[in-house]
């Protein structure tokens, strides 16, 4: 297993960080992000499967850390306000997943700057080449995240192996676009061991 990292970038006033958890920092936040999950506004945009109970979650990030996913929680001046991740890595490739949790948080720029510093972290600290996310046709509000990011639709037989069944499109990002796109993240976001 690779050591836990810590993401760190203050920005506007607010200080965000992103943790990849040990087990008893995942035990410790898991009922509230269950009920995150659950809720209908970000269950009906995640591929999850049904309502999760408090073990699902332990369960989740179990699963994601030994098929070697690279997961995180998100935290704004101390508070956990969600979570991102990085599944599926291989071939200098993962497909990208982010939730905010609270919807009194939503609409603030939190997801666009926690999402600029996963993507740091792939293209920067992991040197991946290309990240690959499905969003549902119907989820508008990923829409402009990503082309923030810099995400373009890509209907490639590679990107398509990401989708989630004929009600994902898919986009892409590569290193050299983000980086190009966002200098003071990739200047500025720093990793601590
Ligand atoms: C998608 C999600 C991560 C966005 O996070 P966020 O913190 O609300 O987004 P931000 O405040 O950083 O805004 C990013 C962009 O989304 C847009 N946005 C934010 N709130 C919005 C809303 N209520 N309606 C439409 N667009 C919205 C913003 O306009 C912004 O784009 P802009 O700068 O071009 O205006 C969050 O809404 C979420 O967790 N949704 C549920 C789970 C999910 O859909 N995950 C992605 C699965 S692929």
């Amino acid at each position: 297993m690779p050591p836990s990292l810590r993401l760190t970038w203050d920005r506007e006033d607010r200080s965000f960080e992103a943790v990849e958890p040990d087990a008893s920092l995942v035990a410790r936040s898991a009922e509230q992000l269950r009920d995150w999950y659950n809720a209908s506004e970000n269950a009906s945009m995640m591929d999850g499967s049904g309502e999760m109970s408090r073990g699902d979650v332990i369960e989740f990030w179990r699963e994601l850390r030994a098929a070697g996913g690279r997961g995180f929680l998100a935290f704004v001046d101390g508070r956990l306000v969600g979570d991102a991740d990085l599944r599926r890595i291989h071939d200098g490739a993962a497909e990208f997943a982010l939730m905010i949790g609270p919807a009194a948080e939503k609409g603030r720029g939190i997801g666009r700057t926690l999402a600029s510093m996963i993507h740091v972290f792939a293209f920067r600290e992991l040197a991946l080449t290309r990240v690959f996310v499905p969003p549902r046709r119907d989820n508008h509000r990923v829409r402009a995240l990503n082309a923030y990011l810099g995400y373009e639709l890509d209907e490639s037989e590679r990107a398509r192996a990401f989708a989630d069944g004929p009600d994902s499109e898919t986009y892409s990002l590569a290193a050299e676009a983000f980086r190009a796109k966002h200098r003071a993240a990739w200047r500025e976001v720093e990793v601590r061991r």
